[in-house]
């Protein structure tokens, strides 16, 4: 698959995310419990999907250091911090911990995701398209140029 549909793939499971954050809020202000926990779950498949583009995308960009450097702690901090929100919710339904627990949880959360969507974007935007450094484009960083791309000794494009 190209970059492009790579692209497609990742803004549409973004959008979607956000869309089913948004229902999660939703349902949980209006106490539909069973909505609730089911807006969840296809949440997580959101997620999940969202996850696996941007990964997916990883090797048809080179990365700046500092970027990527801070962007990948926080964005393993957001998924592993997820666990919060989730453990809280169940403990909460089953009648075991209070709804304070639970929008604490989900609060720490969302700092993590912010951060880590925030960095994400930054990273993407310091990031140069490895079609770019085949076409003899310098590197967002001289540090980032994989070894062995042709980005020091430009070859003339075909277009
Ligand atoms: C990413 C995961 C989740 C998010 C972002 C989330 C978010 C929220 C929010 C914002 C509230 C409203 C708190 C308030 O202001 O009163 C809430 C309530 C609640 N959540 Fe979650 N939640 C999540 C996961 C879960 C899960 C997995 C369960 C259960 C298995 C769950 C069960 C509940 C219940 C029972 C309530 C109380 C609803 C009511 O007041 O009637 N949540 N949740």
């Amino acid at each position: 698959v190209s970059l492009e549909q790579l692209h497609v793939g990742f803004f549409t499971a973004l959008g979607m995310s956000v869309v089913l954050l948004v229902a999660t809020f939703v349902t949980a202000k209006l106490h539909k419990v069973k909505a609730h926990i089911a807006t969840v779950g296809v949440l997580l498949v959101a997620l999940v999907t969202t996850i696996y583009f941007a990964g997916a995308m990883g090797p048809h960009y080179v990365f700046e250091p500092t970027s990527r450097g801070i962007h990948l702690p926080l964005a393993f901090l957001a998924t592993a911090a997820l666990i919060a929100p989730l453990a809280t919710g169940f403990l909460h339904w089953r009648g075991r911990v209070g709804v304070k627990a639970h929008k604490i949880a989900v609060g720490v959360w969302g700092v993590a995701l912010v951060l880590a969507l925030g960095t994400g974007g930054w990273m993407l935007s310091a990031a140069t398209p490895v079609k770019d450094l085949e076409r003899g484009a310098p590197a967002a960083s001289p540090a980032a140029t994989p070894v062995g791309t042709p980005a020091a000794t430009p070859t003339p494009s075909p277009n």
